[in-house]
């Protein structure tokens, strides 16, 4: 219940609206409780076919004013009086009641809206670690089912709310009409409190199983259809399904675990309540009636009282356990807001502007995981307007280098420099600004073409601009055969692009991009000669005039190159020109041997 109200303010919710709620429910269960409460002279009158006793009833005196004198003095007139004072209380009553439920589902609906907006924002600000060790799945489903499991459940707290001043009420009148009655049903009460108390502990309990299955089923889900083409490669759809439907079956039985513990609470409450109340008719029949006959309309308006009071107290209780089942929602929402384990990024103040003479790396060292050094004291420098070339066998550590650099990760020691600076200290947009990066997996939206490669971009190109790009990134004769051209839809990930033209489309967004930095990690799957000499000129093209650095897979790109870093096991072994790094005959000169970088 904490949970609930930490994230509620954390939010913004506006006590004032909540303020008025809570007046409003007040209002209108206390004109509940006067309505109710006229029942007694109604039914008195009507027992002793005589209304002239209300005149001394020192609290409707005022209202029997307001009446002509000859109706007033009318049995019949009293009698519409109070028929008509109670239409009038329980249509305000019901007014106010309205006005209050609406204050409450007002703040809910702003309420989820903002912790959807608030968790997707979360998403976007993690760093990239956050999104190595959590499954996409289970991400989609916080964001979409658990804020939805949320709302619902804070939705019935309007309900809860007037239940409870009802309920207030309530008491208050029973305690007006006899204490000692009063007194025996609140003997009732420990009995159903610890009951329901045990009922309550068990729904959250599975709760928590609840959610955490949830997140396991949103896992699976995403897994295997990201997976289509190997389930299918493999004919693995009867285990996928097995997989999927074990799962599925035992979100079922949690599900319905939880169900059968909230349908038991109703039952218990009633028959509990009902023993109470058959226990109060008999002692009015045997020891009351006899000598406080005029009394019975009281007793027969604090039964209807306590009948009305248990199914208030049943939806008062529900409070609870919406409460205990929001738990295992609540935990993972608040997994994602709280900062543990989001491997932030460090947002630094300085503009990066341009670069002036080189970008160094001094002794950096990373780890993805503690223990696995992934880089040991990387120490090079890139002059600017040079091509640096990093080679060495997969696994080495090449693409790791580059994520440093464009700060998809914290170094764990050593720093890299531009123009003197550690880049850390620069604003994560300037700094990414003035780098492209062409990675060896192309990113693609399932969107239109024109939509993919401008992504990002902060001035729309012209069309003779993004004309020449598409010529220059050899995309133009390909283009024109699409029969959308630039409008067509490239499928989820790009689906209906083969690779070569997925390298094509990222080359030609680096173009776009027009940053001086130029990163890049060619894809080594090998391609036709055709399409090879494609890119080939279409990245001869990209790194004009550019300080590029390169992850190099082909002879030609390391032929280019001013000087070539030989990587192995995340550490430096050699480094120097083309030239002397053959004549050294040694690792790079296996490589060569063997044309494998
Ligand atoms: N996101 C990651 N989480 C954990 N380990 C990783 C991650 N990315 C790469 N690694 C590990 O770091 C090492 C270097 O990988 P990488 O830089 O991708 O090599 P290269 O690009 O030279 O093939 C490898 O041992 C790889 O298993
Ligand atoms: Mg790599």
């Amino acid at each position: 219940m904490k949970e609930v109200f930490v994230i509620l303010f954390k939010l913004g919710l506006r006590p004032w609206i909540l303020a008025l709620a809570i007046i409003l429910a007040f209002i209108s269960a206390s004109l509940e409780g006067i309505s109710i409460g006229l029942l007694i002279p109604l039914f008195n009158g009507l027992i002793g076919t005589d209304f002239k006793f209300i005149e001394n009833i020192k609290s409707l005196k005022p209202v029997l004013k307001l009446l002509p004198e000859n109706v007033a003095s009318h049995n019949s007139g009293i009698f519409a009086l109070l028929i008509l004072l109670i239409l009038i209380l329980i249509i305000f009553k019901n007014i106010s009641y309205y006005f209050s439920a609406i204050s409450v589902l007002h703040q809910v609906r702003s309420f989820a809206n903002k912790l959807r907006k608030t968790i997707y924002n979360r998403y976007l600000s993690f760093g990239k670690l956050f999104f190595d060790r959590n499954n996409i799945g289970s991400l989609h489903q916080i964001l979409v089912t658990n804020t939805d499991q949320i709302a619902r459940e804070l939705y019935l707290l309007q309900n809860h709310l007037y239940s409870f001043f009802t309920l207030f009420v309530y008491l208050v009148m029973m305690l007006i009409i006899s204490f000692k009655l009063t007194a025996i049903v609140l003997l009732a009460f420990p009995f159903l409190y610890y009951g329901l108390k045990w009922i309550m502990s068990k729904i959250e309990n599975a709760s928590l199983f609840y959610a955490t299955s949830y997140l396991k089923m949103g896992n699976k889900i995403s897994d295997a259809l990201g997976c289509i083409p190997l389930v299918k490669a493999y004919s693995n759809e009867q285990d996928e399904r097995e997989l999927f439907a074990g799962i599925s079956d035992s979100v079922e039985k949690i599900e319905f675990n939880i169900d059968k513990k909230r349908t038991l609470i109703n039952p218990i409450q009633e028959v509990i309540v009902f023993i109470v109340v058959l226990l109060l008719i008999a002692w009015i029949a045997f020891f009351y009636l006899k000598e406080h006959s005029n009394t019975f309309a009281g007793y027969m308006v604090f039964l209807l009282i306590l009948r009305r009071s248990m199914s208030v107290f049943g939806s008062f209780n529900n409070m609870k356990s919406s409460f205990a089942y929001l738990k295992g929602p609540l935990a993972e929402v608040n997994k994602i807001l709280g900062d543990d384990e989001k491997h932030f990024i460090y947002n630094g103040k300085k503009i990066f502007a341009g670069l002036k003479d080189k970008i160094e790396f001094v002794s950096v060292s990373f780890s993805y995981m503690q223990e696995i050094s992934a880089l040991d004291k990387i120490s090079f420098s890139v002059e600017k307007g040079s091509v640096v070339a990093l080679v060495g066998q997969t696994g080495s550590g090449k693409t790791t280098l580059i994520n440093l650099l464009m700060r998809f990760y914290e170094v764990t020691s050593g720093q890299i420099l531009i123009n003197g600076v550690s880049i850390s200290e620069y604003t994560l947009s300037s700094l990414r600004a003035q780098i492209a990066l062409v990675s060896q997996e192309t990113y693609l939206f399932n969107d239109s073409l024109r939509s993919n490669l401008i992504y990002g971009l902060k001035n729309i190109p012209k069309e003779s601009v993004l004309i020449d790009i598409l010529k220059k990134s050899r995309l133009y004769d390909f283009v024109r055969k699409l029969p959308d051209g630039l409008e067509s839809t490239l499928g989820d990930k790009g689906v209906k692009l083969s690779g070569g033209e997925k390298q094509r489309v990222s080359i030609a967004r680096a173009m776009l991009k027009n940053a001086e930095i130029l990163i890049l990690d060619e894809a080594t799957s090998s391609l036709d000669s055709e399409t090879e000499k494609l890119i080939q000129e279409a990245l001869d093209e990209l790194i004009k005039n550019k300080t590029v650095i390169v992850i190099a897979h082909r002879l030609s790109t390391v032929k280019n190159a001013d000087k070539i870093i030989v990587l192995e096991k995340g550490k430096i072994i050699e480094e120097g020109s083309l030239t002397e790094l053959v004549n050294n005959k040694e690792r790079f000169y296996d490589f060569w041997e063997a044309q494998r970088f």
